[in-house]
């Protein structure tokens, strides 16, 4: 049998289907075997993992890197770095950087700083009405999926109008390729806030007040009929109400291909959390009132809701720790604390490693194309493994965060279930718990390997690039030719 590179022995692979013992060998980037510890080829280096459970590396759909134009806050090396020590092999970055992802320009500046990233990649593309008309070039480009901030969002990139929505879903319907969408309503939350600061409130609780579930369940619901309507594949970002899961639950089983992910913030904290932590918690949508954590977590279970991302939405603590609630930025580090967080759950009984790991790899692998190359332990994949130690307890620490952003709601608190290694395609992005700081820039776009499923148009008659020429045998004008014969017409 051929050497391969590294033999690791003794582990638990987990599966959505099985926690089975097994080993696992690996050539190159790859993944060549896994099975019984007998069958096992040579291997330049061997590793015992007795005790551990092997899982695929997890995708974070959703992570803000900011770098181009805000990297005081963030930049790929470092914000890579937190997905690395996190158990995070990929991540999806958003377009409200600066300049936003929304030229081919943009895109090059954005492709030139991940160059540094320990963790693989796709990048959502902006889908607004000023973009609208690019989003071919930019797929050409290398962006592997967009973003339509339906909302407002840090940058305040303009939320997109119904009808260029509604046109870049026609666009993107045949390609297959899927919108992520951050639903809100923008007229119902400006509004709101602007009756709140002139009524006087700063108070952490009035960013809820501003952002009622009614904003959240109006936009999932305009989306999903432009979605249901064109064919469109949608991904609703950061879901955070009970109130708008029958949306979802509606659109699935139509066939609308929505998917949805939730954060971990949105199943453990509430307005409890709130009324301690103010301004640090801040971020959009809103951290609600306690009711809304259950229903999330049922959602999840019952396939509602497909995945975990985290949002990683990094400020500087100043940013977070102003006087007025308005002041203060929206959002704050994920990306570094998602697994040790749902591990901890995990622990408690709340879901098996099996559920996690549909949550965390398995779905967003499958809505962004790549399962198969990743999300699953199994010869042909990509080498991205989390090694887990189930029993390893601690304190999650702020300061210790990879994450330029050093303010975290999660600090202080009590986890148990811990990444103890990271590997990407074969080679450690961390090790014993350490950042491999030579692995700075192994990350890559994960565009070659991304495979959109064919997807089903519909009602592609009416696409407004179907309507722009007068059909044929129909008068080009609307004036009337001739005598008209009502008795004919
Ligand atoms: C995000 C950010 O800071 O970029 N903030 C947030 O509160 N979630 C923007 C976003 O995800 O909408
Ligand atoms: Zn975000």
């Amino acid at each position: 049998m051929k050497e391969v590179d590294l033999v690791i022995r003794g582990a638990r692979v987990v599966s959505p289907e099985q926690i089975i013992d097994a080993s696992v060998a690996i050539a190159g980037e790859h993944i060549v075997a896994v099975g019984h510890d007998d069958t096992m080829p040579p291997a330049r280096e061997e590793m015992r993992a007795d005790g551990l459970y092997l899982l695929p590396g997890a995708i974070d759909s959703h992570v803000h890197f900011r770098d181009p134009g805000y990297a005081h806050k963030e930049t790929w090396r470092t914000g890579s770095a937190a997905a690395a020590m996190g158990g995070v092999t990929t991540v999806f970055e958003m377009p409200n950087t600066h300049p936003a992802t929304g030229t081919v320009e943009a895109l090059r500046l954005k492709q030139k700083a991940a160059e540094a990233s320990y963790c693989d990649f796709g990048l959502h593309g902006l889908l607004g009405d000023d973009t609208v008309d690019r989003l071919e070039e930019l797929l050409d480009a290398g962006v592997t999926s967009f973003k339509a901030f339906v909302g407002n969002t840090f940058g305040n990139l303009p939320a997109p109008t119904d009808g260029a929505l509604l046109e870049g879903f026609e666009t993107l319907a045949p390609l297959g390729i899927r919108t992520v969408v951050h639903a809100e309503n923008s007229s119902i939350l400006f509004r709101r806030q602007q009756k709140l600061k002139d009524a006087g409130r700063i108070d952490a609780l009035a960013h809820l007040a501003a952002r009622p579930a009614v904003a959240e369940i109006e936009a999932i619901g305009r989306v999903l009929t432009l979605a249901e309507w064109t064919g469109a594949r949608v991904h609703i970002a950061h879901h955070s109400a009970a109130d708008s899961l029958f949306l979802l639950r509606e659109a699935k089983r139509r066939g609308v291909d929505v998917t949805a992910e939730t954060c971990p913030q949105y199943l453990l904290l509430n307005t409890d959390h709130m009324l301690k932590l103010g301004g640090i918690m801040r971020l959009n949508p809103p951290i609600r009132e306690a009711r809304h954590n259950l229903p999330l977590w049922e959602a999840l279970m019952d396939g509602t809701l497909d995945m975990i991302a985290t949002d990683h939405a990094p400020h500087a603590p100043e940013e977070k720790t102003r006087e007025s609630i308005w002041d203060c930025d929206c959002g704050f580090p994920g990306v570094e604390t998602q697994m040790p967080l749902m591990l901890t759950e995990v622990n408690r009984g709340r879901a098996s490693l099996m559920d996690y790991v549909r949550w965390s790899a398995v779905a967003p692998a499958k809505a962004w194309g790549l399962y198969g190359t990743k999300g699953v332990i199994a010869p042909g994949a990509h080498a991205d493994i989390a090694i887990v130690d189930m029993e390893r307890a601690g304190v999650l620490s702020q300061n210790r965060l990879q994450s330029i952003s050093k303010i975290s709601p999660w600090n202080g608190r009590p986890v148990k279930g811990y990444p103890l290694h990271t590997l990407l395609r074969g080679r450690f992005v961390m090790r014993e718990g350490r950042l491999v700081n030579e692995a700075v820039g192994w990350g890559r776009s994960v565009k070659p390997v991304q495979k959109m499923p064919a997807a089903r148009p519909r009602n592609t008659e009416h696409y407004s690039s179907a309507i722009l020429q007068t059909p044929a045998g129909v008068p080009r004008t609307a004036v009337p030719q001739g005598e008209v014969d009502w008795s004919q017409a």
